[in-house]
């Protein structure tokens, strides 16, 4: 007879309670929703990379999980965002999506997946969703045309202004923008095309709070801060960052909430010290012999 080992998947065998099509569509966080929630309450956003970071987030009743192109740094090891492709960001929107049960799971539009032509970046906001599981798209920068079409197209856009990361050679480094009146004026107007063109939320990235105030007050959407100060209508930070993941020092607009990279180190430290020393496995973390087999083993080696 076959043995149970007792290994089995994450999360295997945890049955969720059976809902009716309707119940469990009440649940699930919508576009519409956050595009209403304006004036009413804060949303918090925060990024994933994969199943357990979106499953976390979502369980700690966060509104939006984002699958940023800052998995580059995150989670690639890679300098900047630039380099993520879309096969990759499909790859780990797919692996979020399994996580992001009841949150809305958007997905950055990597460098070079929108900027050719309208209808590339409608086939590739499709191509998020369809084989990804977004629920949203993000795309940096004023792309009124492109955000009209992938919205005509079914699929809710969010915008980014302020410092837009794959622009970073044209920005000439990671600068907070609109710091003088005629580029501040700039934003807005950039702010109200995208909510004309039918953007449901815009991030503002490293722009001086009053801006990020002024964009907010403009525009009937929620604005979603990163380095943007308070009075935006929601934030979001990456994840790592947040939770003490990252080997490069944090910007200013980060907060730690924990120190996981410490917690995971002394977690492993503990582990290879326990091997190294003989205390790793006990015997209650060993399956137990079956009656005779031990002897059995000694005589046939005895005997070899
Ligand atoms: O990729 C990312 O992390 C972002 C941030 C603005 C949240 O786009």
């Amino acid at each position: 007879m076959e043995r149970k080992t007792g290994h089995r998947a994450p999360g295997a065998g945890v049955r969720k309670p059976k809902h009716s099509q309707s119940e469990a569509a009440a649940e699930v966080v919508t576009a519409p929703e956050l595009r209403a929630a304006k004036g009413t309450r804060r949303l918090v956003m925060v990024t994933a990379v994969d199943e357990p970071s979106a499953r976390l987030a979502d369980q700690a009743g966060v509104d939006i999980v984002l699958v940023g192109d800052s998995l580059a740094m995150a989670a690639l090891g890679r300098p900047d965002t630039l380099s993520v492709t879309l096969d990759e960001m499909i790859h780990h929107t797919r692996a979020a999506a399994a996580g992001a049960r009841r949150a809305l799971l958007a997905a950055d539009m990597p460098f070079g997946s929108y900027q050719a032509s309208v209808a590339e970046a409608v086939r590739n906001a499709c191509r998020l969703v369809a084989l990804g599981g977004a629920r949203a798209v993000k795309l940096e920068g004023p792309r009124a045309e492109e955000t009209a079409a992938i919205v005509a197209a079914g699929v809710p856009v969010i915008g980014h202004l302020g410092l837009t990361p794959q622009s970073v050679h044209r920005l000439g480094g990671y600068r907070v923008q609109g710091r003088d009146t005629e580029a501040a004026f700039r934003l807005v107007e950039q702010a109200r095309s995208l909510e004309r063109a039918g953007a449901f939320l815009l991030v503002l990235e490293a722009i001086p709070a009053p801006l990020a105030a002024a964009v907010t007050r403009s525009v009937g959407i929620p604005t979603i801060g990163i380095g943007a100060g308070p009075s935006c209508d929601g934030q979001v930070l990456v994840f790592a960052d947040l939770l003490g993941l990252s080997d490069t020092p944090a910007p200013r607009f980060v907060r730690r909430y924990g120190d996981l990279g410490r917690v995971i180190r002394d977690a492993l430290a503990a582990f290879a010290g326990d091997v190294r020393a003989g205390r790793y496995p006990a015997p209650e973390e060993t399956y137990p012999t079956p009656p005779g087999l031990a002897s059995a083993l000694e005589k046939r080696m005895e005997g070899e």
